[in-house]
């Protein structure tokens, strides 16, 4: 009789309206810290390979240590394409979000091609970064 309450589909039906009320419920579940916390699994995944967040990192890109509010291209004894550095951007949620979808639509010659296509995982490794490339 157990199997025939599987087949139906309301255990289904029920654990998404609970999944819903979750997504719905202010400040509930995605809250800012459980937000980066998430960021800081996919910056793991998707970034760290190539960038640290603090500053004695070597990788093949910048530090993002104090990424937020710096100049594009202007951390000095990184390696930068020409692109950009003549890029004219100051890093924050709206420059990074733009760069992380597509990194060569706004940065048009960027040798980072690493793109994140997901807004939720944009929106979780830039709450990561804000709260975790400060120094503090
Ligand atoms: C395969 C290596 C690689 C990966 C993986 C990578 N990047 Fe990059 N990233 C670079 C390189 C190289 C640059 C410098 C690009 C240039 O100068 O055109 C860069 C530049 C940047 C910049 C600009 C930094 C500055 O000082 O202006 C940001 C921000 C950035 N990456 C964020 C990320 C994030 C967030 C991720 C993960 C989603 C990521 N990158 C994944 C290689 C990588």
């Amino acid at each position: 009789m157990d199997s025939s309450f599987r087949r139906s589909g309301a255990s289904g039906l029920s654990f998404t309206t609970v999944g819903l009320l979750a997504l719905f419920t202010p400040g509930a579940w995605q809250s800012a810290h459980a937000q980066a916390a998430d960021g800081e699994r996919l910056f793991r995944q998707r970034c760290a390979s190539c960038h640290s967040i603090d500053t004695r990192g070597r990788g093949t890109g910048p530090s993002l240590a104090g990424v937020f509010g710096r100049e594009a291209g202007s951390l000095t004894g990184a390696r930068y394409s020409q692109a950009m550095q003549e890029a004219r951007l100051v890093w924050d949620e709206e420059t990074l979000d733009s760069f992380l979808g597509d990194p060569r639509r706004t940065v048009p010659g960027t040798t980072m091609a690493v793109r994140v296509t997901d807004q939720a995982q944009r929106a979780a490794i830039i709450a990561f970064l804000r709260e975790n490339s400060d120094g503090e």
